[in-house]
């Protein structure tokens, strides 16, 4: 099989800081062109281009000098950030999503995965362990784009026979890049204040429960659905994935069995309207099926590695750059 040539959009958030180095082991390091509107250490590490993804040009001259075959696109501004400014973030989100299935059906790509998330469940979906199919009803204009971006998805597939595949991520929680923007974020600044030894005001009320999952498993999940034979699987967009799910004041007592002085206390804001309406707990049960999908992390050996990594990076190498939390 030859080796797909990569590329990421929005490569330094979150997701795509920890993908693109997972990816670059996997394929080599000059196979993945990282890619962000703003310079990352990523291009210390290998390819790296600057791109706005709602540069239509740009793009395609990146996938055109390129040869890219499967594109990443993890570019979108999240839940919470994107209620301050709907109309951007519809913008950001969907034309982004556009420029990139335009060049995918332009330049006949391979494979390319999409992000989708449990924000585009809303109130009227089952609580526990929501099904797949779903009647989506999303309260956010990041789960609006979501919705639309997979049906935009699966139009493209249907008319254009593009490959895209997509997952429903959980909240992620990781020690590489900090969150940004999003309702979920709480659980990734938490660890932040705990290692640090301050107190932690959490905007989400002690008993919410909200589906969440540890990046390392994330990304397993992701590599796997995009290297699963496309026969093997029952739909390409859009599968529901799951792994934990606690509340503030459940991970709060994990991170007090490590760090036992460690403090709490609740002051909900306007992102609690935006958990409530989000599923607790995922059936994830297809992805099982189509690729034996199971995370290897439970909220314990989570929280050990995370305050772990943090430790090494708050106080074991001062000279790098701290994530300002
Ligand atoms: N983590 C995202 C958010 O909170 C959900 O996909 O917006």
């Amino acid at each position: 099989m030859q080796k797909p040539v990569v590329l990421i959009t929005g490569a330094a958030g979150q997701i795509g800081s920890v993908l693109a180095e997972k990816l670059r082991e996997k394929w080599g390091k000059e196979q993945v062109i990282a890619s962000d509107i703003k310079y990352s250490p990523l291009a210390k590490k290998g390819p790296f281009e600057i791109l706005d993804a709602l540069d239509q040009n740009r793009l395609e001259e990146i996938v055109q000098k390129n040869k890219v075959t499967r594109i990443y696109h993890l570019v979108a501004i999240l839940s919470a950030s994107g209620e301050k400014n709907p109309v951007r973030t519809w913008d950001i989100n969907m034309r982004s999503w556009m420029n990139i299935l335009e060049v995918g059906r332009k330049y006949n790509l391979e494979r390319i995965f999409f992000p989708s998330s449990i924000a585009v469940f809303g109130p009227l979906n089952e609580k526990i362990n929501t099904p797949q199919d779903s009647v989506l009803n999303p309260t956010t204009v990041y789960g609006l784009s979501k919705v639309a971006g997979e049906n935009w998805a699966n139009y493209y597939a249907e008319k254009h026979g593009l490959d895209i595949r997509s997952l429903r991520y959980p909240g992620l929680i990781s020690h590489q890049t900090p969150a940004g923007g999003g309702t979920t974020d709480y659980a990734v600044d938490i660890f932040h204040k705990a290692v640090k030894g301050e107190h932690f005001s959490c905007f989400l009320k002690k008993n919410t429960r909200l589906p969440m999952l540890y990046m390392d498993d994330a990304l397993r999940a992701t590599i796997e659905l995009m290297d699963t034979p496309v026969e093997e699987l029952t739909r390409g967009v859009a599968y529901n994935l799951g792994g934990l799910d606690f509340t503030p004041s459940e991970i709060a007592a994990a991170i007090q069995n490590i760090l036992p002085t460690f403090s709490i206390s609740y002051e909900p804001d306007e992102r609690q309207a935006i958990a409530d309406s989000w599923p607790s707990s995922i059936d994830d049960s297809m992805a099982f099926q189509d690729w034996n999908w199971k995370p290897n992390y439970d909220l314990n050996s989570m929280c050990i590695e995370m305050i772990d990594e943090l430790k090494k990076k708050y106080f074991s190498n001062l000279s790098t750059a701290l994530p300002k939390i």
